[in-house]
């Protein structure tokens, strides 16, 4: 099939070059000139597992092409992946539209075949409604089908969640479009993936509702590894208790930091408003957002414990500062609010970070980037364990840490807090 990826961020590039393994012709379009250029030489503007092979493998066999031509594009292809972003509106929690809409007036001047429009990009219910509208406008309504559906893929993840996902949900009530697209995606459903064909709106708002339900499952799990501290009990041991139970399982059940990520913050607010519009109010999510944001405050109190409120002149470093674990992806991550306010109290922050020096913190006093685990942690007073990353997990601390003093809190426990122990090294992890 001719595909069309518009769009070609994180999930964009991904599904496209997935697509295009599956045998399909795809043109990734963005209107980043700088990205489809580098994207043509090799170069992928994202760190993301095993893609760059991807790339390169569907490029050479000609399946896969980059342009900056929607125009031209949408015109080449039958079925039009909307991919772009839909972040959080400037003064409200809402959905920001505005390069969703701007993407369905452009593609409404360049339909003169019968073609399938798809919002992969995480959109509100009704959003199909109002795309629809905008390209019928310009285009009989006999020349195309919007549908929605949406990507459940995870950064870090991705090429193994868009092959293998556990359902593909498409939104759509027209029996044309459905075929169409049950045909697409039958090499996903003959490994395994459930197929769900649902209304427009339900696609819409199922994808919503599950990143909700995951944000408040870390979100529960976290308080609970709160009330842990207090109690001498072991939040590990309370997490495998609880996820062993089927009804409840244990992913997205770790202690940890806040919550982050383009997806997770934007979406659980987006929801929120969505309701609030519809005059219905969604308590517990509102109650999550407010746990979430509360949580590197809590998190920060317990580095001034750790420390016994002496953080002037301390040497903290950070090991990780993306929100989790393969990815290169900033946004919403933890450590944005937790360097600065350290680095406020007179600390002097260095970080490593497997995916290489954050934009973030160029322009910040007293943050460093090192290049390397040994340089980051040797001169340090506190070692803080952020991010979740292989390369973090057997570090002989003892050995490469030269002030004898450190101490280390781990905020994903990944280290074993009795091992530590028998080691004689001041340890802290979450909810222990
Ligand atoms: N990142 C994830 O893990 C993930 C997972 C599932 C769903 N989603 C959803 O998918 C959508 C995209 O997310 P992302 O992380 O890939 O975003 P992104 O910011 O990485 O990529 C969006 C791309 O769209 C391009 N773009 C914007 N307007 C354009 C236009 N008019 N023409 C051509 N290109 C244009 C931008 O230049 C950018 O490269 C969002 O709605 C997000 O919520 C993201």
């Amino acid at each position: 099939m001719k595909l069309c990826m518009i769009g070609t961020g994180y999930v964009g590039l991904v599904s496209g070059v997935c697509f295009s393994d599956l045998g399909n012709e795809v043109i990734c379009v963005d209107r980043d000139q700088k990205k489809v250029e580098d994207l043509k030489k090799g170069i992928i503007p994202i760190y993301e597992p095993g893609l760059d092979e991807l790339v390169l493998k569907n490029c050479s066999n000609k399946r896969l092409k980059f342009s900056t031509n929607l125009k031209e594009s949408v015109l080449k292809s039958d079925i039009i992946f909307i991919c772009v972003g839909t972040p959080t509106k400037k003064n409200s929690n809402g959905a920001d539209l505005s390069q969703i809409y701007n993407v369905a007036k452009e593609i409404s001047s360049s339909i003169s075949k019968f073609k399938i429009i798809i919002t992969k990009s995480t959109v509100p219910v009704t959003t199909g409604d109002e795309i629809e509208k905008i390209i019928s406008q310009k285009v009989s309504k006999k020349l195309f089908s919007v549908v929605s559906n949406p990507e459940f893929l995870r950064e870090g993840e991705a090429i193994r969640d868009f092959t293998y996902p556990d359902r593909v949900v498409i939104g759509t009530m027209e029996k044309k479009s459905n075929k169409i697209l049950k045909n697409l995606y039958s090499p996903l459903i003959s490994k395994g993936a459930k197929y769900v064909n649902t209304s427009r709106r339900a696609a819409e708002l199922i994808k919503y509702a599950s990143n909700a339900f995951l944000a408040t499952k870390i979100t529960f799990i976290n308080e609970l590894a709160n009330l842990c501290e207090k109690i001498n009990v072991n939040i590990e041991d309370i997490s495998i208790g609880m996820g062993l139970d089927k009804r409840i399982g244990g992913r997205f059940l770790r202690a940890g930091p806040a919550y982050g990520g383009s997806c997770f913050p934007k979406d659980t607010k987006a929801i929120v408003s969505t309701a609030d519009k519809f005059k219905t109010n969604l308590s517990v999510i509102k109650s999550v957002i407010k746990s979430n944001d509360n949580r590197s405050l809590l998190l920060l109190k317990r580095v001034e414990d750790i420390l016994k409120n002496k953080i002037k002149n301390k040497k903290i470093c950070f090991l990780g500062v993306t929100f989790k674990a393969n990815t290169d992806d900033m946004r919403d991550s933890s450590s944005l609010s937790m360097i600065p306010s350290l680095i406020k109290k007179g600390a002097k922050v260095n970080y490593y970070d497997p995916t290489g020096e954050k934009i973030d913190f160029k322009r910040l006093k007293n943050v460093k980037f090192d290049d390397n685990i040994n340089s980051a942690i040797k001169n340090s007073d506190l070692i803080i364990i952020h991010t979740e990353w292989n390369d973090f997990k057997s570090i002989n601390f003892k050995k490469k840490v030269q002030n004898k003093k450190f101490v280390i809190f781990d905020m994903r426990n990944i280290y074993s807090a009795t091992k530590m122990k028998e080691l004689k090294i001041k340890y802290f992890g979450v909810g222990l």
